[in-house]
Order: structure tokens, then sequence, then C-alpha cells
């Protein structure tokens, strides 16, 4: 109720105001409020307060340690767990929306985009849903360099004044080429300036994201990903 009641406070507040504030929630130091879109949609999240923190520093300790362990913590059960979460009242697709776009989590959305909201180094998300089994999905965020698509190789480039860059190429275009990097950072190059350029065979897209998450915020993160259809 107490966030319900802040949340809508924030909304009516002018944009620079708004600004600042989410920027200070982002740092975790301000109003325990979560956005998604400082204009249009301000999202709710419950404030990790001291009691949760610690609650979640446990639940991450014992999360598992392997593909495996993650595969069988994730994947039997799925269907009922999300019922259970539903049935308490709690929208698992809304949470992982949350851990998608945290800003101190595993930084999804620093590198895909949502409906037209995150980061342009990996593909688009916005329709995963439909052509993702859970499995895959799984996969694809436990071992994202398994399989790669063409268009997502990470390249290392070698320019005239002898830098070296690795990134996936994000846009090469009007004697332009782009490379955004593993912190979904981008880098402008002149494409006359590159002399070399070699495909490697690992993803730009870290491979110890879950190392970030709990068993629970995973479970989450995939609800939301299968909601996208
Ligand atoms: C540093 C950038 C980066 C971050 C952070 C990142 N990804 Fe990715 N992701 C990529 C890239 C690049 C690809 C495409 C290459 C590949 O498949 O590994 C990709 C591929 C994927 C795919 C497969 C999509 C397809 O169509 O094949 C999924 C699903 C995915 N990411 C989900 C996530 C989730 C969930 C997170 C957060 C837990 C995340 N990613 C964080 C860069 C990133």
């Amino acid at each position: 109720m107490e966030a319900i009641r802040s949340l809508r406070q924030l909304a009516q507040r002018d944009e620079s105001t708004q600004s600042a504030i989410l920027e200070s929630v982002s740092r975790g130091t301000g109003n325990p409020l979560w956005w998604e879109d400082v204009d249009q949609h301000i999202y709710l999240a419950i404030p990790p307060g001291p009691q949760e923190s610690s609650r979640r520093r446990e639940a991450w300790e014992s999360r598992p340690q392997s593909t495996d362990g993650w595969k069988k913590a994730l994947l039997p059960q799925e269907s009922d767990y999300d019922k259970l979460r539903t049935r308490n009242g709690i929208d698992a697709a809304a949470s992982g929306r949350r851990v998608f776009y945290h800003p101190n989590g595993a930084g999804c959305f620093k590198c895909h985009t949502i409906n037209g909201r995150g980061g342009n180094v990996g593909p688009d998300l916005s329709t995963i849903g439909r052509s993702m089994s859970r499995e895959k999905l799984i996969e694809s965020i436990l071992e994202p360099s398994r399989e790669v698509a063409p268009q997502f190789t990470t390249w290392t480039m070698e320019t005239t004044d002898g830098k070296v860059l690795s990134g996936m190429l994000v846009h090469e275009n009007e004697g332009k080429t782009i490379l955004g990097d593993a912190e979904g950072k981008l880098t402008e190059l002149k494409t006359i300036d590159i002399v070399t350029r070699t495909p490697q065979r690992t993803s730009v897209m870290p491979d110890k994201l879950a190392d970030r998450l709990t068993v629970q915020e995973f479970r989450d993160v995939l609800a939301f990903l299968e909601s996208l259809k």
C-alpha cells in the first residue's frame, strides 16, 4: 500500500524530478520503487528491506552451480510452480520483467530490447515466447555460446592505430562500424580504419549471468520471456 501511494505520487511529478528519483532508486538509495519507463509506466516493486535482502542472499547462496543443477531446478515443476505463484497473487511474469530490467541484476535490458525498451547488442526478444521452448530459453541463458546465430558473431577487430576491440557488429553503414561489447556498451569506429577482423566462437552474452540470479528470479525471468508472444 505504502509503495502504491508513493508510486502515484511519483507519477505526478515532472519529468526531471522523476528522473532524479529513479536514478537514486537504481543506485539503491532511493524510494523503493521500481521503474519501467519514466513517462509512461512506472513499475512497482516490493523493496528489498533488510530481511528481504538476507533472505535473497540465502537463496542466492544456495543456487545451483551447474547447468544440470539449474535445469533440474527450472524444468520439472515449472508449471506447478508458476500456478502456485499465480494462486498466491504473485504475477511471475511481472516479477520476471523487473528482474530483466533491474539495473543491478543480470542486466538483460542492457543488450536486449523488448517492445521498444532496452539495448541493441542482442536480439530483440519481444516475441521470444513464440519461438523458444522453456528448455531452449534456459540453455540460451546458461550457455549463450553454444549456438550463436551468424549475425551475432563476436568479432575481434584491429584498427590502423593498433587498437584491438571486440564485440558484436551492431551496425555497419556509411563508413561507420559500431561494435557492442559484453557490458552492452557501443563503440563507433571508422570502417576504413579497420585492418583485420576475426570471428570468435564465444557469444557477447556473458555465460555467468545465472551467477547473479536466484532460482526464483531465474524462474520469473523465464515466465516473463514465455509470456512474450
Ligand atoms: C552483454 C549483452 C547481453 C546481456 C547482458 C544479455 N544478453 Fe542475451 N544475448 C546477447 C546476444 C549477443 C545474443 C545472441 C547471441 C547468442 O545467442 O549468444 C543473446 C541471446 C539471447 C537469447 C537467445 C535469443 C535468440 O533469438 O536466439 C535469449 C533468450 C537471451 N539472450 C536472454 C537473455 C536474458 C534473459 C538475459 C539476462 C539474464 C540476457 N540475455 C543478457 C547479449 C546479451
